[in-house]
């Protein structure tokens, strides 16, 4: 057995069967492993219609998705995925309670230079490892669903994580595909979400007070924004939106900035607002179309991931 290239994913759900994808198709064999059977039941179907759809998209040939899907075994026993991996994608439910027990139990299972990255969304890694003999060689590994489409990783240490462990696992991300970023300091919500999180409080704040509609705050990401941060982030937008670049942005724009900033709504979203909110996605989707619909956006993303290949990016 390939030591060197062979990952256990423990967790059988939505991010870990993703995850399966991500090694496999980078050559890795993959050992999974789900505490509920009807999780590992529902694999199969799934990933025979996830390698038959990238194939379509010609994101992979026939015969390569045919080898990387033979790569993957689901394994009964925790010891029997984590036999010979020197990785481990700890994919299982997002909560502490959850995660310290998991991890506890990989601490006195994993191989003696095994890494452990947890794909957790939000929940520091601190929380649930310091009590692990081997919590040097665990870590954050958040990645952005579905990872075998999306290429980016959030790997964030714990205060006791190595920094030789940080690294390997960036070798490793990279290896087979993913763009990994470091955060350096543990803070909830990590970088993506808090990203995410400031811009969806703008947009319920804005739809609260009636400033535009749903449909038209959509609009403005995708028609507007986003079309510019499908291939270049906010420092860079700014740096080219000004002839002088990031500094003469700043020296236009910060006040206006700094004024939206003093008005900035704080606390969870109302209920009632989340209602109205609903109402009006459902007049714009049935919500029987919700499934139909995120099969929609897995095809428009797997059609993108195939252009941005041939896309010449420097
Ligand atoms: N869903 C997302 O968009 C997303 C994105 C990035 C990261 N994540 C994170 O990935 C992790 C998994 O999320 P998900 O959406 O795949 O959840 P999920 O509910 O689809 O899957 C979790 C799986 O873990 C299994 N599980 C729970 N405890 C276990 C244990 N002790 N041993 C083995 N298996 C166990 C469950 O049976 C389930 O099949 C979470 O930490 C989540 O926050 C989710």
């Amino acid at each position: 057995m390939n030591v060197e290239k062979t990952a256990a994913i423990v967790g059988v759900g939505l991010i870990g069967s993703a995850w399966s994808v991500a090694f496999a198709r980078a050559g890795w064999r993959v050992q999974m492993y789900d505490e509920r059977a009807a999780a590992c039941e529902a694999y199969g179907a799934w990933a025979d219609a996830t390698w038959d759809a990238m194939v379509a998209h010609k994101l992979v040939t026939a015969a390569d998705a045919r080898a990387a899907r033979q790569r993957v075994t689901l394994c009964s026993t925790l010891p029997d995925a984590l036999d010979g991996a020197c990785y481990v994608q700890e994919s299982a439910a997002e909560t502490v309670e959850v995660k310290t027990s998991l991890f506890s139990q990989l601490d006195g299972l994993i191989g003696k230079d095994t890494i452990i990255g947890s794909s957790s969304s939000g929940i520091p890694g601190s929380a649930f490892t310091e009590e692990c003999k081997h919590r040097g060689r665990m870590l954050i590994c958040h990645p952005v669903n579905p990872p075998h489409l999306i290429p980016l990783v959030e790997l964030v240490p714990t205060p006791w994580t190595d920094p030789e462990v940080v690294e390997k696992a960036r070798g490793i991300m990279t290896a087979i595909g993913q763009t990994p970023i470091l955060v350096r300091k543990e803070i909830g919500g990590f970088v993506l979400n808090r990203l995410q999180g400031a811009l969806l409080n703008e947009a319920w704040a804005l739809y609260e007070d009636g400033v535009a509609s749903l449909d038209d705050i959509d609009a403005t990401v995708r028609d507007g924004l986003g079309l510019r941060w499908e291939f270049m982030g906010p420092f860079e937008t700014i740096d080219l939106n000004a002839p002088g670049g990031i500094s003469d942005y700043a020296s236009r724009f910060r006040r206006m900035y700094s004024e939206m900033n003093n008005g900035r709504k704080k606390g969870p979203w109302p209920d009632d607002v989340i209602k109205r909110a609903d109402e009006d996605r459902a007049a714009l989707l049935s919500r029987s179309q919700l499934k139909p619909r995120s099969e929609w956006r897995d095809g428009y993303l797997m059609d993108l991931v195939a252009f941005r290949k041939g896309m010449k990016r420097d």
